[in-house]
């Protein structure tokens, strides 16, 4: 039996996050249009006596090392299905930020999940695999498949998208987090009595991606959350007006935020915009990237 597996899963930015109104489950309907990026965690599990896990990296200490972390939670789905103890030890080496609107959460359960399923031999199919996915969380189905893909429903029913060349992106990492059902609610309480259309994916967006046209993308990029992470984090607004300043392409809140992302035209742009944003004071970190990232992957 193998006795360690290690599987690196990509964070995301979304480049068009399209939300309806709150469904009777609580949920919004999405289109959700994801792009997997070069910022990594890796998972790596190890059999032992128990289920215990262990993060390292810049925010492991704000990250859960108890059953409600989605590693510990697919590892005990995994293993509830397939009659197997979920005896093992998961260590996170954690490089995307902790509550930052890059699905590092996410890719930390697809990480263990592809993990256990390799380290137990289990030989879950792709749509079981998708399936727990799904059941752990809205983004959790994109970690595990990566590259780019179109997300509705609650973002989890995806459809892969093709993408035609390299994008360069710069992430300005805030000082605190932001709770993601906080920046819904808050969406919801900016919307109240307002008639939400329902979400569509942009075809210009889509046709800028397959491309792989920068500017095209730029023009095309929304974020519905970004209104209600603004209000809830308004310092944000200085991050997005120090990185369009730089020559940014498009400047836009990541997700449910508050990570900031910036398109650049080529990686010397992004390290112009990522000087500029470091030299500017309104964030913790910066990092630049490419896309598209491969999806959760054995290593
Ligand atoms: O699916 P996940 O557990 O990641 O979602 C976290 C929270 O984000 C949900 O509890 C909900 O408040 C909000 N959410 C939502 N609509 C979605 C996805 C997430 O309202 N489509």
């Amino acid at each position: 039996m193998t006795q360690t597996v290690t599987v690196r899963v990509p964070a995301k930015v979304n480049v068009q996050l399209a939300v309806g109104g709150a469904r009777p489950d609580g949920f919004h309907d999405l289109a959700n249009v994801f792009l997997a990026v070069g910022l990594y965690d890796e998972v790596t599990v190890t059999p032992a006596d128990e289920l215990r896990i262990t993060c390292a990296g810049p925010d492991a200490a704000e990250v859960p090392l108890d059953r409600t972390n989605l590693a510990a939670r697919a590892a005990i789905e995994l293993g509830r299905r397939h009659g197997i103890d979920p005896a093992v030890h998961i260590h996170i080496a954690k490089d995307i930020p902790v509550a930052g609107g890059m699905a590092g959460g996410s890719a930390d359960g697809a990480g263990a999940l592809v993990a256990c399923d390799a380290l137990w031999g289990t030989d879950a199919s792709r749509d079981e695999l998708l399936g727990i996915c799904a059941d752990l969380g809205s983004d959790v189905p994109f970690s595990l498949v990566g590259g780019a893909a179109l997300g509705v429903g609650r973002g989890e029913q995806l459809r892969a998208l093709e993408v035609g060349g390299t994008f360069h992106w710069v992430f300005a990492m805030a000082a605190r987090g932001l709770s993601t059902p906080a920046v819904f609610r808050e969406f919801d309480r900016m919307n109240e009595g307002l008639r939400v259309p329902e979400p569509v994916a942009s075809q210009e967006l889509l046709d800028a991606l397959a491309k792989g046209d920068a500017g095209a993308l730029a023009r095309a990029v929304s974020n519905d959350l970004q209104p209600a992470a603004l209000s809830l984090f308004p310092e944000l607004a200085d991050t997005l007006a120090a990185g369009r300043a730089a020559g940014a392409l498009a400047a836009l809140v990541s997700g449910s935020g508050p990570t900031t992302a910036f398109l650049a035209a080529d990686a010397e742009s992004a390290g112009a915009v990522a000087e500029a944003l470091r030299a500017s004071g309104t964030c913790r970190s910066v990092r630049t990237t490419e896309s598209p990232a491969p999806g959760a992957t054995v290593l």
